[in-house]
C-alpha cells in the first residue's frame, strides 16, 4: 500500500497504522506519541498527540478526513495523502492537545527526576505553547510508595495508560488501572500491590513523564550528568541486556536498552535493575548509543532549534511557505 506523509511516499504492508508509517520514513514526518508503545498491545488512543491531517482518505476515496486523527490508531488505506509537520492547522490543533496535557502538569522539571528524558518535557518545547491560559486550581495528590523500589507522583501523571498495559501484559497480576473519569480520573491506589511482581520495575521505564520514578535513583543525579554503557548479565528471568548509567565509576541506576522512539527494546526483570548496581555485575559492551537530539549528549535544546530548521527547510521544499509565519 503507497501512503505519502508531508510529501514523502512510501510502500508499506496492509494494517500498518499512519504512525508506523510514518516512523518507517523516519523522525523527519513521524508525530511525537505519549501513549502508543510497540511492544504494548492495544496501546495508544488515549492521548492524541501523535494526530495527523488525511488530506486525501484514499484512491477508491479520496475524500479527506474531516478532523485530525489519531496516527497510532488508523491503518493506512492504498493511496492515503497525510500531513504533518507540513500542515500549520495541524501543527496548532497539535498545540491545543499539549496544552491539555499540561493543564495539570506541575513545572517541578527543576526537581523531577525524569527531566532531561521526559517525553512530555520535549513534546512541550517542541509543540507546545509558551504560556498556559488555564487559571483555575490545578489537581493535587499526595505521593503515593509503591513497595521499595517505586515511587507514584499522580501530579505529574498525563493517563496515557502505559503502566497498566505493563502490568497486563508483562506481569501476570495487574492490581492497578484507572479509576474515575474526565479530571477526576486517576492511576488506582492498588497500584502498591503491582510490587510482587519480578517485572514491576517496568512501569519506570515506559511512563513517559516523571510519575512513575526508581526510588534506588531518585534525587542522585541529572541524567545529563551520567555516562549511559550497554550491558549484560547472564539472567533467568530476562535477556538480562540493558543500560547502565554511570557516574564515575559508580552505577546509579539499570534501565531497558531504549531504541529511537524512546521504547524499551526488552523488558527487563527487578533483579537486574534493582539489585545488580555494582560494575562488576556486569559484563561492559560499550557507549550506548544517544541520540544527538537527546539533552544526555548535551545542549539539546539547541540540537532542538536545528531540527525545527530541518523541518522548516523540509516544509519549503515541498512548498508550504506560510509555515514559518505561524504565531
Ligand atoms: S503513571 Fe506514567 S505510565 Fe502510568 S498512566 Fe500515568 S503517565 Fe502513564
Ligand atoms: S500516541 Fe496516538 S493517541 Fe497517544
Amino acid at each position: 500500500m503507497k501512503v505519502t506523509i508531508d510529501g514523502i511516499e512510501i510502500d508499506v504492508p496492509k494494517g500498518t497504522t499512519i504512525l508506523q508509517a510514518a516512523r518507517m520514513i523516519g523522525p523527519k514526518v513521524a508525530p511525537p506519541a505519549m501513549c502508543y508503545y510497540t511492544k504494548l498491545k492495544t496501546s495508544g488512543g488515549y492521548c492524541r498527540t501523535c494526530i495527523v491531517k488525511v488530506t486525501k482518505g484514499s484512491t477508491a476515496n479520496p475524500t479527506p478526513m474531516p478532523k485530525p486523527v489519531a496516527s497510532c490508531r488508523t491503518e493506512v488505506m492504498d493511496g492515503m495523502e497525510v500531513q504533518n509537520f507540513t500542515s500549520p492547522d495541524l501543527l496548532e490543533a497539535r498545540k491545543g492537545v499539549v496544552e491539555f496535557l499540561l493543564i495539570n502538569h506541575p513545572l517541578d522539571c527543576p526537581v523531577c527526576d525524569q527531566a532531561g528524558e521526559c517525553h512530555l518535557q520535549d513534546l512541550g518545547y517542541n509543540n507546545g505553547s509558551v504560556k498556559t491560559r488555564y487559571e483555575f486550581k490545578r489537581r493535587e495528590f499526595d505521593m503515593i510508595d509503591i513497595g521499595k523500589y517505586i515511587k507514584l507522583h499522580m501530579t505529574r501523571c498525563i493517563m496515557c495508560f502505559r503502566c497498566v498495559k505493563v502490568a497486563d501484559q508483562i506481569t501476570n497480576n495487574r492490581v492497578h488501572g484507572v479509576m474515575h473519569r474526565g479530571d477526576a480520573a486517576e492511576i488506582s491506589t492498588y497500584i502498591e500491590n503491582v510490587i510482587e511482581n519480578d517485572f514491576s520495575g517496568n512501569v519506570i521505564d515506559v511512563c513517559p513523564v516523571g510519575a512513575l520514578t526508581d526510588k534506588t535513583f531518585r534525587f542522585k543525579q541529572r541524567v545529563w550528568f551520567t555516562k549511559p554503557v550497554e550491558a549484560h548479565r547472564k539472567c533467568d528471568k530476562c535477556s538480562g541486556k540493558v543500560r547502565l548509567w554511570f557516574k564515575g565509576e559508580d552505577v546509579l541506576r539499570v534501565t531497558a536498552r531504549k531504541d529511537q522512539w524512546g521504547e524499551a527494546e526488552d523488558f527487563i526483570c527487578n533483579d537486574c535493575r534493582f539489585e545488580h548496581k555494582r560494575k562488576s555485575d556486569w559484563v561492559i559492551e560499550g557507549p550506548s548509543p544517544i541520540s544527538h537530539h537527546s539533552v544526555i549528549s548535551q545542549n539539546q535544546y539547541e540540537h532542538l532549534n536545528e531540527k525545527e530548521v530541518e523541518i522548516l527547510k523540509h516544509q519549503k521544499a515541498l512548498g508550504f511557505m506560510n509555515y514559518d509565519k505561524r504565531p
